[in-house]
């Protein structure tokens, strides 16, 4: 069939991994979605600097790329302007999305299902939430027939790998999140991470898919790790417990006697016999509790290139393939039971 041409806003940590996934597996992408997959611009800041694409293909004009004859747009660029107005762009126009910006879901993800929903576009995401873990799939789609009650784990994979490295070799936080960043675990400005608003995005993004409803970044109580010492994770390993940060959402009735839902990220001693106590390094864990289908668990690595490319290309091939054959995936804005607010919201 007619090749879905495809545009990579953004090739870093990322990027490179899409575009080194969409080479290397051309054949098999092409079977998959059954035409071929091509890849027709990379926009980027600084187009000197990269080598392993294409000299043709790159381009500085991002915006001129989405208005050309593109099918699909991919965004990891990250950060919330310009990704904003050029994913507005892009779904006002038709053309289908996927993107692994958390922080831009959970300050603006109303806008974009909206403009997604209003030009019959897809938007897919399941990169922006614990890396290769599928997860917002099965809570969008599998778990769309039960009624689900809470989603708890660790979302972050940089404070994981500085907390399991205080709690491991007893690694200073400083130069833990230095290989952090090096191994591109890390957001551009590492504070995100640190400070619990890359968990906070990622837990708002869970909440508003797990309850239907819309949660936004500035609705999680959030409480990062920089508070949390070396003495600290030694005391809790005095005490059979382990540091983390969890993320945890769950349905509760507030006090006007109504369902609200409830989103917080803070640092939690657990049980050393706890699963997620054993979650270390990069990966990310997940809990989900429904009522019919009852505990279910989602373990992976959570950040890092080629894992994030992972779920970016799955998603690929999920908008390729309703390119193809004329269909589209879920609409977030039909679905959303805007009734079920977050705690403290009216
Ligand atoms: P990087 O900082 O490594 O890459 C960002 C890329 O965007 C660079 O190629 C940069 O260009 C390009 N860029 C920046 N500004 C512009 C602009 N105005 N126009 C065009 N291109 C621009 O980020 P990551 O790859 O680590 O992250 C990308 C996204 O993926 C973020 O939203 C992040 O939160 C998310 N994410 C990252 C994960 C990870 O483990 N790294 C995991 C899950 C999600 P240039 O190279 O020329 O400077
Ligand atoms: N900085 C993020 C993390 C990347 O460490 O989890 C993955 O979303």
């Amino acid at each position: 069939g007619r090749p879905v041409r495809v545009a990579l806003l953004g090739c870093g940590t990322v990027g490179t991994e899409v575009v080194r996934l969409l080479h290397e597996q051309a054949d098999d992408l092409t079977a998959r979605v059954g035409a071929p997959v091509e890849l027709v611009g990379v926009a980027v800041r600084r187009p000197n600097k990269h080598r392993e694409v294409p000299a043709e293909l790159l381009t500085t004009d991002a915006a001129g790329l989405i208005d050309s004859d593109v099918d699909v747009v991919v965004e990891v660029i990250g950060g919330i302007e310009p990704a904003r107005t050029l994913l507005l762009a892009a779904l006002r126009a038709g053309k289908s999305v996927v993107t692994a910006n958390k922080a831009l879901l959970a300050e603006h993800g109303g806008e974009l299902f909206e403009a997604a929903d209003a030009s019959g576009a897809d938007l897919y995401f399941e990169a922006a939430v614990a890396g290769a873990i599928p997860l917002l799939r099965p809570l969008r789609e599998s778990l769309a027939g039960d009624r689900i009650t809470r989603v708890m784990g660790i979302v972050n994979g940089t404070t994981n790998f500085i907390l399991s490295a205080m709690d491991g070799t007893g690694a200073s936080y400083a130069e833990t999140l230095e290989e952090a960043t090096q191994l591109g675990y890390a957001e551009a400005d590492p504070t995100a991470d640190v400070d619990g608003f890359d968990a906070a995005a990622k837990a708002a993004i869970l909440a508003s898919l797990a309850f239907h409803t819309r949660v936004t970044a500035a609705d999680v109580h959030r409480e990062g790790i920089a508070s949390v010492t070396a003495a600290d994770v030694a005391a809790a390993r005095e005490l059979g417990r382990a540091v983390k940060l969890l993320a945890i959402c769950e349905r509760e009735v507030d006090e006007t006697g109504g369902e609200a839902v409830s989103v917080r990220v803070h640092p939690a001693m657990i049980p050393r016999s706890h699963p997620l106590a054993g979650v270390n390094g990069a990966f990310n864990a997940v809990f989900v509790e429904a009522e019919a289908a009852g505990q279910l668990m989602f373990y992976g690595q959570g950040a890092g290139g080629a894992p994030t490319a992972s779920a970016v290309l799955g998603d690929l091939v999920a908008v390729a393939r309703n390119r193809v054959v004329g269909g589209r995936g879920p609409r977030e804005s039909a679905y959303a039971d805007l009734s079920v607010r977050p705690m403290g919201q009216t």
